[in-house]
């Protein structure tokens, strides 16, 4: 599953993740500066924020319970397209996914 990740800089990076990973840990895995993921995934913290790619915002789904409330301590601001990458699980179905990610996570 390619998913690409834009720095805030407009660095484009590409990882190849297996379905079941999260945008967070294949981030985390691959070195991505991008992305902290200080909680281990687990909804707490919110230094995993990214901004889904506006096509693929459906494939991604909707916000998880819970989420909006951790999106409110994001470090950047938070758009519509705001998502915390560690609840996004990857599928066959988010090959190509693109998302980019917030100057800052602290
Ligand atoms: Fe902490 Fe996603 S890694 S909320």
């Amino acid at each position: 599953v390619k998913v690409t990740y834009v720095a805030h800089d407009g660095t484009r990076t590409e990882l190849h993740g297996d379905p079941g990973d999260s945008v967070m840990s294949l981030a985390i895995a691959q070195g991505i500066d991008g992305i902290v993921g200080e909680c281990g995934g687990s909804m707490m913290c919110a230094t995993c924020h990214c901004y889904v790619e506006e096509d693929w915002a459906e494939a991604t789904g909707p916000r998880m319970d819970g989420e909006e409330d951790m999106l409110e301590s994001a470090a950047c601001e938070v758009t519509e397209r705001s998502r915390l990458s560690c609840q996004i699980k990857l599928t066959e179905a988010h090959d190509g996914l693109v998302v980019h990610l917030p100057e800052e996570q602290v």
